[in-house]
């Protein structure tokens, strides 16, 4: 359906490459099944639960301009660099950059400050962040000012003292944090003017929700989508990808007027990740396809390190329910099998059989090595032995069949 789908050489210098987000889906891969599927049938409205950076959103933007896209993101700052994408600046972003940065040599620095600011950032670059933080406050356009957040939200990140090899929050050697050359705002200042260019298109038929998919996918009506197209988290967030750690620190400078911003996101630095699929125990799976896809993997994992396993999947089959009740024509996921206690767990068979008993067929299947994985192929040992993280993606198409 697809042929190859590797894109090894793909490098993000397109408008996926505005903000650094983990994880992220490789866009042409997911233009070349939207384009597939677009054709072959009318599909008006594009849903993804758990949206990221925007990227499947926006590709279906790019395919049909006029299309309804529906999106989900428990995360704040995943929520503020998919609407920049999706919404545009404006005609006055020229005028705004250079307000901005007049604003830069004229601005006084303010007492802001948040708990452990001094631990994660240099005092010089608390003085930079505070003057750029400052001058976005004052330009009038909230569509402009949202863009200059999420090219902040790179800068923050790279001139924060936690290490660039991990999304945990990791603080670097004093060595290397001295070493560090404070080019913060010349740099922040480049991007902004950079990635102007590439905002060529924007929707005006978008539904951007700040939420648990759990609880939105309650409120939408059945079949109300056509296309649901995601990748959802492989596991729980504190074991697989922290989402809500990596973003923190963005999250602390950000006007919170600015983001979709509820109170509770940085209570702690596991508070985001904590309430994302799978964050906590709610007790055993009570659905039995699923605890019966679930079982023969359970049986080789220790008691200590099932109860992890459950919480997600007990999220995971509730979402996949939800999924399956709200979406007319076709569901497409990329996913990755994740190891726990040296045992592979295969979420893509798993997800396979699922939406087949839930009268969703499947109807093409790929896989793609992963290229420059932040997460390291060997990650941790079990009983003296490796393990080997995932490296591999899988895509699913199913098409509802009644
Ligand atoms: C694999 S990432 C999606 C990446 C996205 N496809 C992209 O290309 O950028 C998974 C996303 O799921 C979100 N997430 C996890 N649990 C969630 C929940 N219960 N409700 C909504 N979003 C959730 C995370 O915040 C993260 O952004």
């Amino acid at each position: 359906m697809l042929g190859d789908i590797s894109f090894r050489n793909y490098k993000k210098n397109d408008i996926h490459g505005l903000a650094l987000y983990p994880a992220t889906m490789i866009a042409p891969v997911q233009n070349l099944i939207l384009q597939e599927l677009l054709k072959s049938e009318n599909i008006e409205s594009v849903f993804d639960p758990f949206f990221g950076s925007g990227t499947a959103l926006y590709e279906a933007l790019e395919l049909c301009p006029d299309i309804e896209l529906v999106g989900c993101d428990i995360n704040p700052l995943a929520h503020l660099i998919t609407k920049v994408k999706l919404q545009g600046i404006t005609k006055s972003i020229k005028i705004d950059i250079e307000k901005l940065k007049n604003y830069l040599n004229n601005v006084e620095i303010d007492d802001f400050s948040f708990p452990n600011m001094n631990k994660w950032f240099r005092s010089d670059i608390i003085i930079s962040l505070k003057k750029i933080r400052q001058s976005i406050i004052l330009i009038k356009s909230k569509r402009n000012r949202l863009y200059f957040w999420s090219i902040l939200s790179t800068f923050i990140r790279k001139y924060s003292n936690t290490r660039s090899s991990t999304y945990k929050l990791h603080v670097k050697d004093i060595e290397c944090i001295q070493r560090m050359k404070n080019n913060l705002i010349d740099d922040f200042l480049t991007s902004v003017e950079q990635n102007i260019s590439k905002f060529t298109i924007s929707s005006s038929n978008l539904k951007l929700y700040k939420n648990d998919s759990l609880k939105q996918l309650a409120k939408f009506k059945k079949n109300s989508i056509d296309l649901s197209i995601s990748s959802p988290p492989y596991g729980d967030n504190a074991t697989t990808v922290p989402y809500g750690q990596f973003s923190s620190l963005a999250l602390h400078w950000i006007d919170k007027k600015d983001l979709a911003f509820d109170g509770w996101e940085l209570d702690n630095y596991s508070a985001i990740d904590r309430k994302s699929l799978g964050g906590f125990y709610k007790g055993p799976i009570e659905n039995e396809t699923g605890n019966l896809l679930l079982q023969p993997y359970l049986d080789d994992i220790s008691l200590s390190k099932q109860k992890k396993v459950i919480s997600f999947f007990k999220d995971y089959f509730l979402f996949l329910d939800e999924l399956c009740r709200v979406t007319k024509k076709y569901i497409v996921l990329t996913l990755g099998n994740r190891t726990v206690d040296g045992v592979n767990i295969n979420l893509t068979s798993i997800t396979q059989e699922y939406l087949e008993h839930k009268n969703f067929r499947n109807i093409y299947e790929c896989n793609r090595e992963i290229p420059n994985k932040r997460i390291p192929k060997l990650t941790s040992k079990v009983n003296n032995n490796s393990v080997f993280s995932m490296s591999k993606e899988f895509v699913i198409i199913h098409r509802k069949t009644i």
